[in-house]
């Protein structure tokens, strides 16, 4: 095989038989040793390498991956101190399942789960029920699957003979949710948006619901737009509900950016267990959880909520450690991670983290509207996030060659469409999170006044395509 691809005498090799390059520096003393194996791309090399051979491989090779921290379409933490990431190194091999062996870990688990229970004004945190997940997503199907077993124990005479199960939600919702009525065969019932109402609206959503409802989700912040859905109004109209037709539906709400914002810059607003009608809420730990990918929680308001029989035991301290998860082994360092975050900030520092970050947002968005081709959605008063598109005049250019653009200079910022009902609108959303400081805003709006010359002089849009909309993940 030849040390370089498509050299004068070879054939030029298919992707699937291309091999890495070499860089002689690799060898560990022998350059040319270095150079004599090429390890194949896509089939498992037949010997080893040297360890340093390895690893500037892929460390180069991921050097075109883009910056975490320019990367304004995601909502999940691109830093943190280097303290965590020492106590993350040191628990790189502990299997959070492992309860027996880390009891330790497993402890520090519990803590978060009183903390978040305290925080979200469980009636009883010591007897409210939770656990860490991978996050939100799996937080969301087990918070789902015992509103649906809670409400198939209740209709045991229909389902499953007769019976469909439903879920209400706002079209907006995180696809999660869609994953969990497609796994779990129940119907989605999807309130629309309507005109500038771009989240879930409470009327609409009581009409959706029957007596196959298990529940309805209310989400704080929306995935579109960082507007927080209203959860009190929504558990006011399930009341009136009940009180006309004896439906009594549980309530879920997806926090996972909101359930940490919320509790620390907007504590007047009644979101959480305060409101009876809330069975669980879930959050992302790794969002404005403020800790590196991989760990999400979910909390019930009382044992009542959570049907004993998704409960699993596994060994802990020679007695026996109840667990509700889809997947088995998992990394223990985020949730030590968490709890440290959680030590280490306190909820005075958890209120300057994201008060600084709703503060960037806000600012961020008024400057954005002032250069005067822009129309906010929103305005990063909720999540530090918002959403904005072209004004109606603007017709040389659209939100897809501002995310071309933004990006050749390093910045992410996804551009797509709105959902049904409002497919016409096409945002860009930016979101704020610690660690894009007010002088990197300051540099984004630099960047983006320069551009605005060169996008107004376009003919017309350029960008938009059907992959346009690829940087953005629902
Ligand atoms: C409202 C909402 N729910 C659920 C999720 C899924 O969260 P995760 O990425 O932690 O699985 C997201 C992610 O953006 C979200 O915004």
């Amino acid at each position: 095989m030849p040390l370089h691809q498509g050299s004068a005498h070879s054939k030029e090799p298919s992707p699937e038989q291309r091999r890495l390059a070499l860089n002689p520096f690799y060898g560990v003393a022998d350059p040319v040793a270095g150079m004599e194996a090429a390890p194949p791309r896509h089939r498992m090399p037949d010997g080893p390498l040297p360890p340093n051979t390895a690893y500037g491989l892929v460390h180069d090779e991921l050097m075109l991956d883009g910056n975490a921290r320019l990367n304004l379409a995601t909502f999940v933490t691109t830093w943190m101190e280097p303290e965590a990431g020492v106590l993350m190194g040191e628990c790189l091999d502990k299997n959070m399942i492992d309860k027996d062996e880390y009891p330790r870990t497993a402890e520090l688990e519990r803590r978060c789960v009183s903390m978040l229970a305290d925080l979200w004004h469980a009636p009883d945190p010591a007897t409210a029920m939770g656990c860490s997940t991978t996050g939100s997503s799996e937080a969301c199907m087990l918070a789902a699957l015992a509103l649906k077993r809670r409400w198939s124990a209740r209709n045991a005479d229909r389902y499953p003979a007769t019976a469909r199960p439903n879920l209400v939600m706002g079209v907006n919702v995180q696809i999660c949710w869609e994953k969990f009525c497609t796994f779990w065969e129940v119907e989605p019932r999807l309130v629309p948006m309507e005109g500038d109402r771009f989240h879930l609206d409470p009327q609409a959503a009581v009409e959706l619901c029957d007596e196959n409802t298990i529940g309805v989700v209310g989400i704080l912040g929306s995935t579109f737009d960082g507007s927080y859905e209203p959860i009190e109004e929504l558990c006011a109209a399930l009341d009136d509900l009940q009180k006309r037709t004896g439906l009594d539906i549980p309530v879920h709400v997806d926090g996972a950016s909101g359930a940490m914002v919320a509790p620390f810059l907007d504590e007047d607003l009644v979101w959480d267990f305060r409101l009876p009608r809330v069975a669980s809420i879930n959050t992302s730990g790794h969002k404005y959880g403020l800790v590196y990918p991989g760990v999400g929680w979910v909390l019930w308001r009382s044992p009542e909520n959570l049907p004993e029989e998704l409960v699993f035991r596994v060994n802990y301290l020679g007695g026996d450690m109840p667990t509700f998860a889809l997947n088995f082994s998992r990394p223990g360092a985020q949730v030590v991670a968490q709890y440290y975050t959680f030590l280490r900030l306190g909820r005075r520092g958890y209120r300057a983290v994201q008060q600084a970050a709703r503060d960037v947002a806000c600012g961020l968005a008024a400057k954005i509207e002032e250069l005067g081709d822009f129309r906010l959605l929103t305005r990063g008063d909720q999540l530090p996030v918002f959403a904005l598109t072209t004004k109606p005049e603007v017709t040389a250019y659209d939100v897809f060659d501002v995310s071309r653009r933004l990006r050749e200079r390093g910045w992410l910022v996804p551009a797509y469409t709105f959902p049904a009902h409002r497919e016409d609108l096409a945002v860009l959303r930016i979101v704020c999170r610690n660690g894009f400081s007010s002088d990197l805003a300051e540099l984004l709006l630099e960047d983006l006044r320069l551009l605005l010359p060169e996008l107004r002089a376009q003919p017309h849009p350029l960008t938009r395509n059907e992959n346009a909309a690829t940087s953005f993940h629902h």
